[in-house]
């Protein structure tokens, strides 16, 4: 036993010694305001499915969805965001049901608009779930995915869900020119409040495949590979970011999220606008696996992945671990 003290002036953990010591010196906080929830329609009435490689999350028809928007809402999560899983007879080539008036989304947008007024209502702009060969954008003869083709479909899907009431659209299929396009179609139009949120810096990432079960898509030929970004890019990103920025986007978003959260931080760095970031299906999956094992606590891994997508830099975050953090903050 040392009975002299020697020269240790400095101690770190004086301010860890009690939960109320470590909540005065805690730097970033999680709160229901920063969460937007991703939510998967399917056509019909009074009907839920199990997305079998998302345990706990659910595709929803209309009437459940608005439900399950209103208790969202009533915990504090401002915003939803909807994707929908489209009959395979009603898909083609051009992904034309991504502009039917009364499509799934734009049904879903004028229902959630009229029975939850202050919810924030973001809607997707990408043709994917609505084109037989599960791609964004519209391929040729040769299987390349045309950029300006493309951009005519993504501003009549934007006119759609616009006139239907969308808060933000959310563009995410990563076409050249589609932030600029789809504003001066809003503005032209009268929809000059309707917000744009780009996917500024969308990965080509392997993490994306439950969500694709999820949606009931696959791709017929060849990856997305000539639109999504190269997972070894950052300066990439940030030119991204910069384009967007310039083409009138209001915020900008990184996805997937845990991967990348030094892209999330750069682009903070060279942007005004708001950061978000998406915690995309397969980063849902893999912890709701382990969980099932009994290899990890979900509600304890969430939780330290949320807060450190925020400590990136993240304003906001798309998650599917909407309930278990909401349960976690309560
Ligand atoms: C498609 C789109 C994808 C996601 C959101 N929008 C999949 C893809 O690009 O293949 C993925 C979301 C997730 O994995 O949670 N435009």
């Amino acid at each position: 036993m040392a009975l002299t003290t020697f020269e240790m002036l400095k101690r770190p953990r004086r301010n860890r010694q009690t939960s109320s010591i470590r909540q005065l010196a805690q730097e970033h906080t999680l709160c229901a305001g920063d969460f937007v929830a991703p939510l998967f329609l399917i056509p019909g009435d009074k009907r839920r499915e199990q997305i079998e490689a998302m345990p706990g999350i659910e595709r929803h028809s209309v009437d459940f969805l608005v439900k399950e928007a209103e208790i969202l809402h009533a915990q504090g999560i401002p915003a939803v965001d909807l994707f929908p899983s489209i009959d395979p007879f009603a898909k083609d080539h051009e992904g034309s049901e991504a502009w039917n008036p009364n499509g799934l989304v734009p049904t879903a947008i004028r229902l959630l608009k009229r029975e939850v007024p202050s919810l924030c209502v973001i809607a997707d702009i990408a043709l994917d779930p609505y084109t037989s060969h599960g791609h964004d954008g519209i391929p040729n003869e040769f299987h390349e995915i045309e950029n300006d083709l493309t951009l005519e479909a993504l501003i009549r899907q934007s006119l759609i869900y616009a006139e239907a009431g969308a808060d933000i659209l959310a563009p995410s299929d990563m076409m050249d020119g589609r932030v600029k396009f789809i504003r001066e179609a809003l503005d032209a139009q009268g929809f000059q409040n309707v917000g744009i949120l780009s996917y500024c810096a969308k990965y080509a990432s392997a993490f994306y495949g439950p969500f694709r079960n999820a949606i009931q898509t696959s791709l017929s030929f060849g990856d997305k590979k000539t639109y999504q970004m190269d997972p070894a890019n950052v300066r990439e990103a940030i030119r991204e970011a910069i384009l967007d920025e310039e083409e009138g986007a209001d915020m900008l978003m990184v996805k997937p999220a845990l991967p990348y959260l030094d892209v999330i931080a750069k682009i903070k760095e060279k942007t005004t606008l708001p950061v978000g970031a998406y915690h995309v299906s397969g980063e849902y999956a893999m912890i709701m696996a382990a969980h099932e094992r009994g290899w990890l606590d979900a509600q304890k891994t969430f939780y330290e992945s949320l807060i450190g997508i925020k400590r990136a830099g993240a304003d906001f975050i798309f998650t599917y671990a909407i309930n278990q953090i909401l349960d976690l903050l309560n």
